[in-house]
């Protein structure tokens, strides 16, 4: 190449620059004109992309399906403006639940799920009913034992009982071997003495000789003993009859082929049972408590024998002698929960485990409540076994309060049961509960005799008697009827008593106040105390059971607590008197004004004490009396307490100066004795006292005890004679003054007599006189 032909193509390249710069950008000359460049000719959108040219540029626009892509510089140029949209992700349900989503460039397709079949006309997935089907194309996908159910998007069989698919529920169905299952699980399906035998659907049990499962070939098989049922002999016609009839068929029980099933009839049985129960039940039938028991059990023991024989789960037989209600519970496992069963006249509250028990569980468990409607007069009697323990030994008299009523379980071991049955009767008639009226429950022993031992009543209302006990047998509701004589006679002999006290204190009053020859201080100590247990014992027989109204209960009960807390200040007198007299030999008498403000100041002051500090004690819904629930008692016994103490102080020492006095060198004997008269009847009228009030403390509590009762009323009646006859009969001159009292009422008959001693009044008088000199110790 030589040097001009480099210059051309020089020149030409010149050329075309300069022709180039010419046109503005997005421009090409073109034959020497500037038009508008075709930049999508070169692609500058990438793929995907559709590239428009505009004037002077180019725009890209993504199709549908494509979005524009983030980065547009410098992975545009190699992948383009516009990247594809994955609409699977972007929109999870785009297809719905029934189609899968498969991502393509630019779009997405839905494809069915397996078990759903495009439809050509709405486009969508639908079911497909897999039973439907192969029952066209007469498959048999789920086998002869299993049922085909369709389910959206699938299908699964459904095996009958006795069969299965293995958990694969897509499988057929096919027989299940129970007898190795349950042997691979070690469980004991028939029993120990019962061979399991696979059939196609289920098995049975072959039960050996002596034993079954009382015509159910599913359970295990249980000792069946037929012996039990060999009728005694020397039993009545009709109870015999029963026991046959339950030989017999325990007989064929136990010979059973198991393969035909429902030949056992327990419903059958039942009706046999209770017809023949209720011939037992006619008049004239029973004779004694033997009968009656021999009766009870062989029922019982019938009952469980036919009970598991039963099918239905619960069973209610009505006739007009009984009325029974059975439930009945046939699972592999020990049943659980509670049991409510119910007759006309009782309910049982029990749960299925007391009803099973604790032994071999059979397979199955029972429970039955039996009520027999006039049992009742066979039983109204045998009440000795109930004697009450109770201290207060009023022996009641007994009757019966409802129907007899049987329970009886599966449950072998009814002896003691690990938790109570409630046994809730309905009264015979209604009647509330009193102190003369107890509900008891009792069970009739196997020595035919009520019993109540393992039993008690838990609530009675009018109506109904709940009653919880730990064994089973046959109960009844028993009403205890405590004797009304004894409650009349305690408030008669109460009566009695205090009219006694009363007529004695008034005597001794009279006595006391009028009598001129026995004047004194100690005298006057005498009538007060006799005015204050006189008010006492006449306010206590009016007024301490008229417990209504309460404001007049209370007044009663402060009264009481104020003359009998007088009768121990006034003895308190007493024995400060004896001690002045003996002790410190004082030849004085005490100003009255003085001991009227003792003797009724001081319980004055503490009845207004206590009335102010717990008014509310005044009274209690059984006594007007001071209550013991609130302490007021002690507002009582604490003053009497004290009393007791020092009196007892100051007639230890009267005594000791007296033993002293008599041993000395010339005693005055006349004096000494009657101050120990006086000494004595004070030691006795305490103790009397204090002894009362003992008894007293356990007299007004809960329980009203008899005993307690009477010697308090006892110990209150002698109150007043014992005053009498120390103070007045045992005196010579009160005596004296009766005497001359009676004469002068008297003056027909001693009308010779008065005459006579008329004759010689001097005499009558220095008499007088002398024996008011005697007594003038006593006006010390
Ligand atoms: C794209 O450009 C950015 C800067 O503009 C650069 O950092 C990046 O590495 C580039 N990516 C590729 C793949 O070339
Ligand atoms: C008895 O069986 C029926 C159904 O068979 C059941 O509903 C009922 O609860 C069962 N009763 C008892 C007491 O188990
Ligand atoms: C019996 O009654 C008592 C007291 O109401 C209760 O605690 C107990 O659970 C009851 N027993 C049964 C078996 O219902
Ligand atoms: C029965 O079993 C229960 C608990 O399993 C136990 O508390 C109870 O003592 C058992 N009773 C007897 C009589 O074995
Ligand atoms: C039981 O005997 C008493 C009297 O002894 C009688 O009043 C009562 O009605 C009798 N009850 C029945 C159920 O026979
Ligand atoms: C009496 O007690 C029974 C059993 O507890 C109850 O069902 C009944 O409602 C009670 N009656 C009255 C009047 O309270």
């Amino acid at each position: 190449m030589g040097p001009g032909k480099g210059l051309l193509i020089l020149g030409l390249m010149c050329v075309l620059t300069k022709s180039d710069t010419r046109c503005p950008k997005g421009q090409v000359s073109k034959r020497g004109d500037c038009v508008d460049e075709d930049e999508c000719e070169y692609n500058p959108c990438g793929k995907h992309a559709e590239c428009v040219n505009t004037a002077g540029s180019y725009e890209c626009h993504c199709p549908s399906g494509f979005k524009k892509s983030e980065t547009t510089d410098n992975v545009t140029t190699v992948n383009g403006q516009c990247e594809d949209i994955n609409e699977c992700l972007e929109d999870r349900g785009i297809c719905g639940h029934t189609a899968v989503c498969a991502n393509r460039i630019g779009s997405y397709k839905c494809t069915c799920r397996s078990g759903y079949n495009d439809n050509k006309e709405s486009g969508q997935c639908v079911d497909v009913d897999e039973c439907e089907e192969a029952e066209i194309a007469q498959e048999d996908i789920c086998g002869m034992k299993g049922t085909c159910k369709n389910v959206e998007g699938s299908y699964w069989c459904k095996c009958q009982q006795g069969y299965t698919n293995y958990g694969n529920r897509k499988t057929p169905c096919s027989d299940v071997d129970e007898c190795e299952e349950a042997e691979i699980a070690q469980e004991d399906i028939c029993g120990m003495k019962g061979t399991c035998k696979n059939v196609e659907g289920g098995y049975w049990c072959k039960c050996q000789q002596g034993y079954t499962n009382y015509g159910n070939r599913k359970t295990p098989c249980s000792e069946l003993d037929c012996d039990k049922f060999i009728v005694p002999e020397q039993t009545l016609e009709g109870l015999a009859a029963i026991w046959s009839m339950m030989r017999n068929s325990c007989l064929s029980l136990s010979s059973i082929n198991p393969a035909d099933e429902g030949k056992a009839n327990g419903e059958v049985l039942l009706e046999k049972l209770f017809t023949a129960t209720e011939v037992m039940l006619s008049p004239g039938q029973l004779d004694n408590t033997e009968d009656v028991s021999e009766l009870l059990s062989t029922v019982e023991d019938s009952i469980r024998f036919v009970g598991p024989q039963l099918k239905d789960n619960s069973t209610r037989i009505e006739t007009s002698q009984t009325d029974i209600d059975i439930a009945l519970q046939r699972t592999k496992t020990r049943p659980t929960g509670p049991i409510h069963l119910t007759s006309e006249n009782a309910r049982l509250d029990t749960d299925w485990e007391t009803a099973s028990g604790n032994g071999t569980y059979p397979g199955f468990a029972m429970a039955a409540l039996l009520s027999y409607k006039n049992l009742g007069e066979y039983v109204n009697e045998s009440f000795e076994e109930l004697k009450t323990h109770e201290e207060d030994a009023v022996d009641p008299t007994f009757q019966i309060s409802s129907k007899v009523v049987s329970v009886v379980v599966s449950n072998p071991l009814t002896q003691k049961l690990s938790r109570d049955v409630n046994i809730t009767f309905r009264h015979l008639q209604d009647m509330e509960e009193s102190p003369e009226r107890k509900y008891i429950c009792a069970y009739w022993n196997e020595r035919g005799a009520w019993s109540k031992d393992g039993c008690h009543q838990q609530r009675s209302n009018a109506t109904h008697t709940v009653c919880q006990c730990k064994h089973l047998s046959s109960f009844a509701v028993l009403m205890a009827l405590y004797p009304m004589e004894h409650t009349f006679g305690l408030v008669l002999a109460t009566k009695i008593g205090l009219t006694i006290s009363l007529l004695c204190l008034i005597l001794c009053i009279l006595t006391f106040k009028f009598c001129h020859s026995i004047k004194g201080t100690r005298t006057t100590i005498h009538l007060h105390l006799c005015l204050c247990l006189f008010m006492a014992d006449l306010v206590f027989l009016a007024g301490i059971s008229q417990t209504k109204p309460v404001g007049g209960c209370r007044f009663v009960a402060a009264l009481l607590h104020y003359f009998f807390l007088g009768v121990f200040t006034w003895m308190l007198l007493e024995g400060v008197q004896l001690y002045r007299m003996v002790v410190l030999v004082f030849n004085a008498t005490i100003r009255p004004l003085y001991l009227f403000i003792a003797g009724y100041g001081m319980p004055l002051v503490i009845v207004i004490l206590s009335a102010i500090i717990r008014p509310e004690g005044y009274g209690t819904d059984q006594y007007c009396w001071l209550s013991w629930q609130n302490g007021l008692i002690w507002s009582f016994y604490g003053p009497v307490c004290f009393i007791i103490v020092v009196n007892v102080f100051f007639f230890i020492i009267t005594v000791w100066k007296l033993a002293q006095k008599f041993t000395s060198l010339n005693p005055d004997l006349s004096k000494l004795h009657k101050i120990k008269a006086f000494t004595v009847t004070a030691i006795a009228q305490m103790c009397i006292l204090g002894l009362m009030w003992v008894f007293g403390a356990f007299l007004f509590q809960k329980e009203t005890n008899f005993t307690v009762a009477y010697i308090f009323t006892i110990l209150n009646s002698l109150q007043g004679a014992l005053v009498f006859i120390m103070h007045c009969l045992l005196s010579k001159q009160v005596r004296e003054e009766y005497f001359h009292f009676l004469s002068c009422i008297c003056p027909p008959q001693k009308k010779r007599y008065s005459d006579l001693s008329s004759t010689n009044p001097s005499s009558s008088q220095s008499q007088g006189s002398r024996s008011g000199q005697n007594t003038g110790e006593s006006q010390i």
